[in-house]
């Protein structure tokens, strides 16, 4: 008998012997996984699927979609849409929420994702991902069907009830809290299943690696120029120690390397369009981060407070985002209030 943990026994166990998860939000999360498996397929046959390549489209943030956004993003409504666990998702490739259609049962949980994260990658073979957060709608009576609308998804990232991620890359990953620590799950294509092959992740405290897009810097405000000047001085400057830099540009790959790894991630506000609080979305891409990194002992913060602790205006609304070892993530909200 072999003593590899599936997916699936995991979240039973979760469910039967500890009592952290109800039947509902198990199976939302062994469906978000199913659909995971599938874009994980797509992704792999690359070229000779014919999944690569933009799709002549723009989405609701004026991004030209790839062909691959969009099959990811069925992939997922297909997959969770009919299994009576979800009243709603909320997609960053759709402008509107999805309700899920009249003639399936209704649940009570809400389902956020990115489906494709890092689609500047997707077409030179370098790690992507998706993102998902799990919301449960707020007040509602069993007994009645309320219309479910956008201002049920307005909640905080601290009433996340499960969040995660996929990586696609040298292998295929699910990264997963439900709010007791974080567990790794690795893609087994012979068994067809997700293996469970790291639990209770931990993030160092402390870092020499930082991960930002340095061909910004001219943008950024003063206190992430004086974060990032004091790591390049190294050893000869303020911090003491020689840094190194990371940027993969996919968002999943650069904080799976900080869950595996320890760094420090910033995707900040920056002087180039002041009126917009950064480039990543809150809902579906930073809460879930977030969530994540805290669960593995990190930190997350806006520069000015806790990610999870924002209240949404809307869907689709950006934020600054700074996470990783929490010394230095504390450090960078330090300068931001000096
Ligand atoms: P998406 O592909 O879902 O639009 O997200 C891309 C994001 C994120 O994954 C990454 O960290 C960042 O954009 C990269 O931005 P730059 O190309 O500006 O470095
Ligand atoms: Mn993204
Ligand atoms: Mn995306």
């Amino acid at each position: 008998m072999s003593s590899k943990i599936s997916l699936t026994r995991y979240l039973v166990e979760k469910q039967r012997v500890q009592g952290h998860i109800p039947a509902q939000l198990r199976l939302l999360l062994e469906v978000v996984a199913r659909a995971c498996k599938g874009i994980s397929h797509a992704v792999n046959k690359g070229a000779l699927g014919g999944v690569l390549g933009s799709a002549d489209s723009e989405n609701v943030q004026g991004e030209v979609q790839k062909k691959l956004d969009i099959i990811a993003n069925e992939v997922l409504i297909e997959a969770n849409e009919w299994g009576g666990h979800l009243a709603a998702m909320a997609s960053e490739e759709m402008e509107g929420i999805y309700v899920v259609p009249n003639r399936y049962p209704k649940g009570e949980y809400l389902l956020l994702f990115d489906p494709l994260d890092g689609s500047s990658n997707i077409d030179v073979n370098v790690s992507i991902g998706t993102i998902f957060s799990v919301l449960k709608k707020q007040g509602d009576d069993p007994n009645t069907i309320d219309p479910v609308n956008e201002a049920d998804f307005l909640q905080k990232g601290c009433q996340q009830v499960a969040a995660g991620y996929c990586v696609y890359g040298p292998q295929t990953t699910l990264v997963l809290t439900v709010g007791d620590g974080v567990s790794m799950f690795t893609l087994d294509r012979e068994q067809g299943s997700f293996v469970l092959t790291q639990e209770d992740v931990r993030i160092p405290e402390d870092t020499k690696e930082f991960a930002i897009n340095m061909s910004n810097m001219r943008h950024w405000d003063e206190p992430v120029q004086r974060y990032i000047n004091e790591c390049l001085q190294g050893r000869d400057g303020e911090r003491g120690k020689d840094f190194n830099m990371r940027w993969i540009a996919s968002m999943v790959a650069d904080v799976h390397r900080i869950l595996s790894r320890g760094g420090i991630f910033m995707y900040p506000w920056d002087k180039r369009e002041p009126h917009k609080p950064g480039k990543l979305r809150l809902m579906y891409e930073a809460n879930p981060m977030a969530w994540l990194v805290e669960q593995a002992g990190g930190a997350a913060s806006n520069g000015r407070e806790r990610i999870l602790d924002i209240q949404p205006k809307s869907l689709h609304e950006r934020v600054s985002v700074i996470l990783g070892s929490k010394n230095e993530v504390e450090r960078v909200t330090r300068y931001h209030q000096a």
